[in-house]
């Protein structure tokens, strides 16, 4: 038997990555690790505290303290601070604005990327999910998928949704944070958002969901096939 398959699916917010993940999961029996969670988490631990997302330090001193706990299973949504079931809350307004100032503190992102290899220790299959894990948390993943979308394509999919959940729709509001959170995460000192060298560029522009799943699937199926050709190349 082969040893249990880990998967790094990074890439910019609006891509469906969580979705497309889950479904990747779902369809190999693996876990499910959502890392973005866990700065959520993070973030909303300093905000309770009072403390400002942009005081570095006091945010490094807060974060080595937080008690934080992530479910594994792609059809459940499970996530805690202190005990305390936030999985709701991690997803509001306060805590998104306030995650990309939490999660550039290098000490913030040296506590978390240490947890996530424990979480993703190679002895069950994996499928984690963020910004950076091809790059820095996993980097002999076994496949790493980096998933990305035109910032147009990802305001018009988030705009939707907002509509759906009964918000006004503003597309040019959405673009313009969508451009706004790419900048940040891609211009950041520590880990910014970037492809791995060996990650294989999947854009979902044109897919549905369902297809992007599909397409992942097959990258994990001809993945022996491609380690033996990038051998030959070596050789
Ligand atoms: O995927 P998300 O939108 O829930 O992520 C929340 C924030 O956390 C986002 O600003 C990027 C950051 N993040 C990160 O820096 N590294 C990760 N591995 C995952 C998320």
């Amino acid at each position: 038997m082969s040893a249990p398959l880990t998967i790094a699916v990074d890439g910019p917010a609006g891509t469906g990555k969580s979705s497309v993940s889950r479904g990747l999961a779902r369809a190999l029996g693996a876990r499910y690790l959502n890392t973005g969670a866990m700065y959520r988490i993070v973030t909303l631990a300093v905000l309770r505290a009072g403390v400002a997302p942009d005081d570095a330090v006091a945010v490094a001193e807060l974060a080595a303290g937080v008690d934080l706990a992530v479910g594994f299973d792609p059809d459940e949504d499970l996530y805690f601070l202190g005990g305390e079931d936030v999985s709701l809350e991690i997803r509001g307004d306060a805590v998104t604005k306030a995650v990309s100032a939490v999660s550039a503190v290098p000490e913030v992102r040296t506590r978390l990327v240490e947890r996530q290899r424990e979480l993703a220790d190679g002895t069950v299959a994996v499928v984690v999910e963020g910004r950076d894990i091809g790059t820095v948390v996993l980097p002999d993943a076994d496949l790493k998928v980096y998933l990305t979308a035109s910032p147009e394509e990802r305001a018009r999919r988030r705009n939707d949704q907002n509509v759906e959940s009964g918000q006004p729709g503003d597309y040019d509001a959405v673009l313009a944070d969508v451009l706004r959170r790419d900048h940040l995460d891609s211009t950041r000192a520590v880990s910014p958002l970037r492809a791995a060298d060996d990650a294989i560029v999947v854009d979902s522009s044109d897919m549905s969901q369902s297809e992007t799943v599909a397409r992942l699937l097959d990258l994990v199926e001809h993945l022996d096939e491609r380690m033996r050709e990038e051998q030959k190349a070596r050789r």
